[in-house]
């Protein structure tokens, strides 16, 4: 379960923040029943028949593929980079990406990484119309063809998208591709725990089981009054209320990086509309305490600091004892690196907030499956908990379309005229 604390003592009302919570913790029911609600109930409530398709599909590309090439954008693509980043890539198939933008050199990149070595591809969009995977996939798929001939490159490829409509749901049809589906009632920022991610996921060796127990458990402990998701969603509430509109997730793992990139589209795209939001920002410390430090610690006086902690201490590296002490280090000699980590944590966060930043504190028990399963369901409550205090629609993007009709117009897409 994830743990909630806070200290926002001076900066928040106690009553103000307790209307907050309450106000969170009504709005439980109408995430559950919204049309894009599915992922409320998808711990526990997942299609099994798919779920084994998705075991079975993994087996064979480990089997018969040293890379994956995962296609998609987004939500069709952060959540599952960010579980294989935090958790790493444990099976003899990597998980490499592409179509996550429009760069020539990230394409050759992963053009030659691949070589002559065999691959499959995951092409992930619920539309099946973005043209950032769109146009990925024809190329990586040109060069399966090229290497395995039409027959095989089909039996290779595993297309995730819509299960009606689309053009790659016409295609895998056409093709005889093996599909897995984007459910309707989910968005593509709340897609994580469904075929989504959990292919590439378990691809990577990821044990997807323990990562829904570990969203069930969490779901188990939100579902009848949103529990600690409520609290944080009140919190960031108040604290926006209070002129704090920037939002920093800090953590001490580089590898949450892509952790973090996937929480700044859910909170970012779900919130950010109708001139109104929290803007998400995220760091790595203690990385960027020597880049972005100077700025939490004396910049402007409009952001809140969320920490991400993982409890259990990874032990085993500790600073070596040496019979001299030229550098200095001779009072850590035999200190766990986890727990000078874990006090400069502690420092950061007591320094942060006596130069005015109200800080949040999210504890998950240990760094594997169960509890990133958690923290992604936690993450996605709150989000939803809080877009709605905010008064918008937690569930939709309509902001993300204005670029894309003006680059249709550029490109001269048909139907796109000036
Ligand atoms: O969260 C979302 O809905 C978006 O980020 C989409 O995932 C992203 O635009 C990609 O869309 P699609 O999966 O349709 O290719």
């Amino acid at each position: 379960m994830i743990e909630f604390d806070y200290n926002a003592k001076g900066f928040v009302n106690e009553n103000d923040l307790n209307d907050e919570i309450e106000l969170a913790r009504s709005f439980v029911q109408r995430a559950q029943e919204d049309e894009f609600g599915g992922w409320v109930d998808l711990p526990i409530n997942y299609n099994k028949e798919e779920f084994t398709r998705i075991k079975t599909a993994a087996e064979r590309i480990n089997l018969n593929s040293e890379y994956l090439v995962c296609i998609g954008i987004g939500g069709s693509y952060l959540g599952h980079r960010a579980v294989i980043s935090a958790l790493g890539n444990n099976s003899r198939t990597k998980v490499i990406y592409a179509g996550n933008s429009l760069s020539p050199y990230e394409i050759e990149k992963v053009l030659e990484e691949i070589g002559d070595s065999n691959f499959s591809i995951n092409v992930i969009s619920k539309s099946g119309t973005t043209t950032e995977p769109a146009v990925a996939f024809r190329i990586f798929k040109e060069r399966l063809i090229e290497k395995y001939g039409e027959a095989e490159a089909a039996c290779r490829i595993y297309a995730t998208t819509d299960a009606k409509k689309g053009a790659l749901h016409d295609e895998a049809v056409e093709k005889g591709y093996e599909s897995f589906v984007v459910p309707d009632n989910i968005g593509g920022r709340y897609s994580v725990l469904s075929a989504v991610g959990l292919l590439p996921i378990l691809v990577a060796g990821v044990d997807i089981d323990k990562l829904m127990d570990g969203a069930e458990e969490e779901r188990a402990a939100l579902i009848s009054d949103g529990g600690a998701a409520a609290e944080y969603a009140g919190l960031r509430n108040a604290l926006l209320k209070k002129g704090f509109d920037i939002e920093v997730l800090a953590n001490f793992e580089p590898s949450f990086m892509y952790f973090n990139e996937w929480w700044k589209q859910l909170f970012g795209e779900s919130e950010g509309k109708e001139q109104k939001g929290i803007f998400p920002a995220s760091v790595i410390y203690t990385t960027d305490l020597h880049s972005m430090g100077q700025y939490m610690q004396e910049g402007r006086r409009n952001l809140f600091e969320t920490f991400v902690k993982i409890k259990q201490a990874h032990k085993g590296v500790k600073v070596p004892k040496f019979g001299e002490d030229l550098d200095g280090l001779a009072y850590l000699e035999g200190k766990e690196l986890s727990y000078i980590s874990k006090k400069a944590n502690e420092a950061t966060e007591k320094a942060h907030f006596a130069g005015g930043v109200p800080t949040i504190s999210l504890t998950m028990p240990e760094l594997d499956e169960r509890s990133l399963g958690a923290l992604i369901y936690f993450f996605e409550m709150s989000c939803a908990l809080s877009g709605f205090c905010l008064g918008v629609n937690p569930f939709n993007q309509p902001g993300v379309e204005a670029y894309k009709t003006k680059m249709f117009e550029l490109l001269g897409k048909p139907g796109y005229d000036k």
